[in-house]
């Protein structure tokens, strides 16, 4: 009885730590305060806005940190998203579209995709956050 209440617990352990990054599918995320913007903007207009900061900080958390790393600090899982030009519109359409389809190759899933579950206001949001992170350590 002790050794399976050993086991139990340690399995418990195990799971915990497994998910203690963030969860594991895309989470939604809760836009409010931001005008809706459209599927085909393919550059970001939530830079510099305060509001889409606060939701993009919040929203990376819950999706893409346990891979691209806490405070965007890559821990090698994942490329580090600092390392992406800020304010650069190409960039902007890059990431957006990578967001959406994610990476996948040959059936592996590297990244999974989040169009069916971020809207294009919460993708942008992230984007804005990223951009507000200091770069001198990378
Ligand atoms: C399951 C792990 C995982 C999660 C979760 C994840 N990513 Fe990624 N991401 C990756 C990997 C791995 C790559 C590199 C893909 C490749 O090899 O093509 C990547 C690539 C990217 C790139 C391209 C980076 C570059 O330098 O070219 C962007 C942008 C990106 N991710 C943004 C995000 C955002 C934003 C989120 C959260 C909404 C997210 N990712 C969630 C694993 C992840």
């Amino acid at each position: 009885m002790k050794s399976i209440n050993k086991i139990a617990l340690s399995l418990l352990a195990v799971t915990t730590l497994a998910f203690s990054h963030g969860d594991v599918n895309p989470q939604p995320v809760e836009t409010k305060g931001l005008e809706k913007i459209a599927d085909d903007v393919i550059v970001n207009p939530l830079r510099e806005n305060a509001i889409a900061i606060e939701i993009g900080k919040s929203a990376y958390n819950t999706n893409c940190a346990r891979c691209h790393g806490l405070g965007a600090i890559s821990g090698g899982v994942a490329p580090d998203l600092r390392a992406l030009d800020a304010a650069d519109d190409d960039i902007d359409e890059y990431f957006i579209n990578k967001v959406k389809d994610g990476a996948v190759r040959n059936g592996n899933v590297y990244m999974p995709p989040f169009k069916e579950v971020l809207s294009p206001e919460a993708i942008w949001s992230i984007r804005s956050w990223i951009e507000t992170l200091p770069t001198d350590d990378l």
